[in-house]
């Protein structure tokens, strides 16, 4: 296993976070950099991906590697039954870094164990998104100019989400207070409510996201409701419009909060947002590039400098 591997947020230390989002900052000052000249990292996509993929291979771009691998598992030999643990050893002759998402959860940390050169977890199923984290640490530090004693709405999707289940975990270091809003079907799993108990976070719980909350709110982290992720389409029928944020819904909100959202939404929040002050989604999207430049180089052990 190479030990800058990251398949799980909760590898990092305060310390590695922040330094990882300060060197971020860097790459947002100066995006264009020679780091990764003559290196070759390779995009592993066993599931659909439009922000993640794209940039993490603008960044292996603009730091001036060259990026192979596939979007789609059915155009790899997957499709023709060869095995993750196969597919792994053969990639590690060919690139310096593999960056992969997939279906399912523990996939990362398996691939981890197999080859010697790092990977990075680009989404395991409904376990973790640990590069979505960081880029949600570093839009919720610049949006609210640290990242200590928040209050963090989360909407939507608890169960399934796997940037709620990395962000929890992430916040851990930052006394953040969380209110996490759902419906039962889709509430937050035993596993993470146990989490926030053990590290004494405060935590509430409720089924409405009522003026009261937004009141109260620094970040409200609205998900989508993960259609892919439902067995039976009754039940993803009686949530699916669980919860739909429109812009008169932000009246009672400070003026220094911020909607969040990880992308792509379907219907969550309504386009009425998009022209407040509140949305900054797009902006979290774009903060993506320089936090995954910062995340290469941390997992080839490149050292940033301005
Ligand atoms: N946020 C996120 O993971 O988006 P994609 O599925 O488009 O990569």
């Amino acid at each position: 296993m190479n030990q800058n591997s990251l398949y799980s947020i909760n590898q990092l230390s305060e310390e590695e976070i922040l330094r990882i989002l300060d060197m971020a900052e860097c790459f947002e000052r100066q995006p264009n950099r020679d780091f990764l000249q003559g290196r070759v990292a390779a995009t592993l996509f066993f599931e659909p991906s439009t922000r993640t993929r794209l940039s993490f291979e603008t960044a292996v771009n603009r730091l001036r590697g060259r990026v192979i691998g596939f979007s789609d598992a059915r155009a790899s030999s997957t499709s023709k039954g060869e095995s993750l643990h196969d597919t792994i050893k053969m990639v590690s002759n060919y690139a310096d870094l593999i960056i992969m998402r997939h279906f399912l959860e523990g996939a990362a940390k398996y691939a981890s164990e197999v080859t010697e050169i790092p990977i990075i977890n680009a989404g395991d199923g409904a376990n973790q998104h640990p590069s979505q984290t960081m880029l949600d640490l570093y839009s919720i530090r610049r949006t609210q100019g640290g990242l200590e004693d928040l209050t963090i709405t989360m909407v939507g999707d608890l169960r399934f989400g796997r940037t709620v289940h990395s962000l929890i975990e992430g916040m851990n270091y930052f006394r953040p207070h969380f209110i996490f809003v759902s419906p039962d079907m889709l509430a937050l799993p035993a596993e993470y409510r146990d989490y926030c108990d053990e590290h004494h976070i405060p935590t509430e719980y409720s089924h409405e996201l009522t003026p009261e909350i937004i009141a109260q709110t620094d970040i409200l982290y609205m998900t989508r409701i993960q259609r892919e992720r439902f067995t039976d389409d009754e039940d993803y029928e009686a949530v699916k419009d669980s919860f739909i944020l429109r812009a008169d819904m932000l009246r009672p909100a400070k003026e220094t909060m911020r909607v969040l959202h990880p992308l792509p939404r379907v219907n969550e929040i309504a386009m009425d947002v998009d022209k407040t002050k509140y949305a900054y989604y797009f902006t979290q999207a774009q903060n993506g590039l320089y936090v995954r430049e910062a995340l290469i180089c941390r997992a080839l052990n490149i050292p940033v400098t301005e």
